[in-house]
């Protein structure tokens, strides 16, 4: 393992110091588009102000045939708009493709500067952060890019699980990662057909009672993976994404979903559709309810230490921190969104 100071320098010369810190940035939703389609690319200035990051899809339902009109797609819709505060994210192809050297060598060198994060498909272990890592620096330093572009790993294959606190830790370049649910099912063998979600069949059945009567409660498939990337991406200060939820025709079981991923600690999901855009939006912004309570725990422990009685609940130093968490996140969201604002008093 390198020591830290040089964990921190740059992999080429002339490449920009890597972030010792995050950006803080309000990522609720990662808006996919398909950018080989003009009628989409046409729609991009209306985007921009309704999400957090508008990402360029060069991967999975991108067709063969329109690969490379899709990395050029992208290149024109990124030089043809002005992003403001939302990120510019592209998902590139595989390591394994025929395409990601021309995806990445193409897209640093026409717009290197305007974009956030590279999102990197089917991560296996940090060997492939590691060459991702490396490639960028070089072209960084060949296009003179100003700031780093970070990584964005997505967990979607049995080894990548296995391998996650690696991945996490892999490089400075570590926004965050998203869980893949459709490749990991497939990569894991798993029977179903679903895009996440929970499934029927996928239950905890209750005793049999006197009158024969069981109860039956549908489980989440996806709790443990969920949980191990929450911890390896914590643990790291990198942040965890739920990734696609694929039946647009229920959205009460994509808010559910979202709102899982939100409470175990993610700091928000992919929205495929127009209509997840709003689901996202009012699961991964924090319930004006717990802000009021949460600001109250604050105001009523100045310096965050000592025991008081809140409404008939005890806080502490640990209910402190558990409230200036969804503080921090209001005033964040406040901070893009006045109707969020007026919501919560700030
Ligand atoms: C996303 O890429 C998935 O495979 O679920
Ligand atoms: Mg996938």
């Amino acid at each position: 393992m390198k020591l830290p100071r040089k964990f921190y320098e740059s992999l080429a010369i002339g490449a920009p110091a890597p972030f010792r810190a995050l950006p803080v940035r309000l990522e609720r939703m990662i808006h996919f588009v398909p950018p080989h389609l003009e009628k989409v690319r046409a729609k991009v200035p209306e985007l921009v102000g309704q999400v957090d990051v508008i990402l360029g899809n060069l991967e999975d339902a991108i067709p063969l045939d329109a690969k490379e009109a899709a990395r050029k797609g992208f290149i024109e819709m990124v030089q043809a708009n002005d992003f403001g505060t939302t990120g510019v994210w592209t998902r590139i192809n595989a390591l394994n493709s025929p395409w990601i050297l021309d995806d990445l060598l193409e897209i640093v060198g026409a717009i290197g500067n305007k974009l956030d994060v590279v999102m990197v498909p089917k991560v296996e272990g940090a060997w492939d952060i590691h060459y991702i890592d490396q490639f960028l620096a070089q072209l960084e330093a060949r296009f003179a890019v100003k700031k780093p572009i970070l990584i964005h790993a997505i967990l979607e294959t049995a080894e990548g699980v296995k391998n996650v606190e690696e991945i996490a830790s892999a490089s400075p370049r570590m926004h965050g990662m998203s869980l893949g649910p459709a490749d990991l099912a497939a990569s894991r063998a798993m029977k179903t057909t679903r895009v996440g979600g929970g499934h029927p069949d996928y239950k905890v059945l209750g005793d049999a009672s006197g009158d024969g009567l069981r109860t039956i409660a549908q489980q989440d498939l996806w709790h443990y993976t969920v949980a191990k990337m929450v911890d390896a991406c914590a643990a790291n200060s990198i942040k965890p994404f739920y990734g696609p939820f694929g039946d647009f025709s229920d959205a009460q079981a994509c808010e559910t979903q979202f709102r899982n991923a939100f409470l175990m600690g993610c700091a928000g999901a992919w929205s495929l559709h127009p209509s997840q855009i709003a689901i996202a939006k009012a699961v991964f912004s924090p319930d004006a309810g717990e802000v009021k309570f949460a600001r109250k725990i604050l105001d009523a422990m100045p310096d965050g230490t000592g025991a008081v009685m809140i409404d008939g609940k005890m806080q502490d130093d640990a209910t402190w921190k558990q409230a200036k968490v969804i503080v921090d996140l209001a005033k964040q969201v406040a901070a893009k969104d006045k109707d969020f604002a007026e919501l919560y008093g700030l």
